[in-house]
């Protein structure tokens, strides 16, 4: 058997871990939204057409922020066709995705939809095919009180109250030669900065991200972000990062060392970040919004009607092993939190999602649902920076990739600690060693481990087999403890003061 160490102490902090690094996204797009949360007629339809299953699901998942309403989507929306009478909103041609868009469900359906969901809204505005004026216009809308054209509009239609949304995205990968609208670094950077500073002038409270690359891999990557960030460094809080993973070449070993790659995406932009913060002599750091990111390649093309209505769209089912990866991604982000302070896994429902549904039907929770649902339930607080010493393997692109793969949350509020580990071994169990310095008191309460199941095993309508099981809890002597990770597993221990 191979052997690791963990070592912990209560003063080895990276952070305090944001709830924002839970988040996730939904986008028009396929049956994210019509058929997905929302679908009159449904049977669990509530008075709004939400569906109360998936609320259910999304509530189960403790998703902290869910960006709408795009992604490629937003760059060609028109805000005010989502609102008002239903009656009166048009349909329009999708440019993005080639579909048809009835506007039945808009920005206050979707306000709403967030409180029912327990979940905060994050919102995106078009730098595509509109502009700064467009941008505040909808901050002014969805955030002045009363008294001004737009804010009234918003009362008449339903809704009294402003929604209150803090977090606003300017565009969306605006680098990408797809994108409608797509800029050079300068024309978006501009852009930006203007749209941020109306934005901020029309509600001074909120925050906003700019567009980072749309992929590490993309030829402008570093330039791009260079460039944005010296125009829009005083207005914007965020820069974010989209990334997608995939085991196109079903080499197991590679795939699990994915998590590196996100590792050096994540270092490469904060070091551009504090290069543009020296530049400028600034003061404040410019933090990271991971608003896309998750395994995607199981759908590949998938083809569809040109021009239907929410068709079926990336409805990529997961495996296993894609749950495997998304425990290292998930480790990965919490090892950033530094400064990786908002996270959207993209995205909700159907599309590339943790949640499917059949349309008039079921719901089922994909093998993915299970990371997140623990780490965004349990890993709250603090992240304790692990010293681990495990053993190494390299593999077509990576070398030296850790086999074991862990984090640890310290929550002060409920006195707990939670470690979370992937073994990324293929045969071999690993003996991890954990050390608890100054964490003297702690008892673990619940193990639980994601193993033994076939590397391609899903789940489906009434069969969610591939989930985590209770395991015997370890005993903790002279403040430690030790744990039998299986090979390619997800381990979760949870100990209480
Ligand atoms: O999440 C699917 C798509 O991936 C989004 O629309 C886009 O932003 C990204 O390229």
């Amino acid at each position: 058997m191979k052997k690791a160490k963990m070592t912990l102490a209560r003063d080895y902090i990276i952070g305090e871990i944001d709830k924002r690094i839970y988040g996730s996204f939904i986008e028009h797009l396929g049956r994210a939204v019509y058929g997905g949360i929302f679908e009159p007629g449904h049977p669990t339809a509530d008075e709004n057409s939400f569906r109360g299953d998936v609320t259910g699901l999304v509530k189960e998942l403790n998703v902290t922020v869910v960006r709408y309403p795009g992604g490629n989507f937003v760059s060609g929306y028109n805000w005010e066709d989502g609102v008002g009478p239903v009656e009166n909103r048009p349909a329009r041609l999708e440019l993005a995705w080639g579909s048809t868009e009835p506007n039945t469900f808009g920005t206050n359906e979707f306000a709403e939809w967030c409180k029912k969901a327990d979940t905060e809204c994050m919102m995106a505005v078009n730098l595509g095919t509109r502009g700064p004026d467009e941008a505040r216009s909808l901050v002014e809308y969805c955030n002045h009180p009363n008294g001004t054209y737009l804010s009234d509009l918003r009362r008449s239609h339903g809704f009294e109250k402003p929604h209150g949304i803090k977090l606003w995205c300017l565009g969306n990968e605006m680098d990408g030669p797809w994108q409608m609208g797509s800029k050079t670094p300068f024309e978006y950077g501009r852009v930006a900065t203007e749209a941020s500073k109306l934005m901020k002038l029309t509600d001074p409270s909120i925050e906003t991200v700019v567009c980072g690359s749309s992929y590490p891999g993309i030829k402008t990557f570093g330039e791009w972000e260079t460039t944005v960030l010296d125009l829009a460094y005083d207005t914007a809080g965020y820069i974010s990062l989209h990334s997608y993973y995939g085991n196109g070449e079903n080499d197991i070993r590679n795939y699990l060392a994915k998590s590196l790659e996100m590792d050096s995406f994540i270092r490469s932009v904060v070091s551009i970040c504090d290069y543009i913060k020296a530049k400028k002599h600034g003061k404040k750091d410019i933090n990271l919004s991971f608003d896309e990111w998750n395994v995607w390649f199981h759908s590949g093309e998938t083809k569809y009607e040109k021009w239907s209505k929410a068709p079926s769209i990336l409805e990529d089912i997961y495996t296993f092993e894609d749950a495997l990866l998304v425990g290292c991604l998930l480790i990965t982000l919490l090892r950033h939190c530094d400064r990786v302070k908002i996270a959207c896994l993209a995205q909700l429902v159907n599309v590339i999602a943790p949640i499917m549904t059949k349309t008039g039907g079921g719901v089922f929770r994909q093998t993915i649902f299970f990371p997140f649902m623990q780490a965004s339930s349990y890993g709250r607080g603090k992240a304790l920076l692990p010293v681990i010493d495990s053993p190494k393997y390299d593999s077509k692109d990576f070398t030296d990739v850790p086999v074991i793969e862990a984090i640890a949350t310290l929550n002060d509020e409920t006195d707990e600690l939670t470690i979370f580990c992937v073994n990324k071994s293929t045969d071999d169990d690993v003996l991890l060693n954990v050390s608890l310095l100054g964490l003297d008191g702690f008892k673990p309460f619940e193990y639980t481990a994601m193993e033994g199941f076939g590397l391609k095993q899903t789940n489906d309508f009434g069969n969610d087999e591939v989930k985590p099981k209770i395991k015997p809890l370890p005993a903790v002597e002279k403040s430690s403890l030790e744990l039998k990770l299986q090979p390619l597993s997800w381990n979760m221990l949870r100990l209480k003061k």
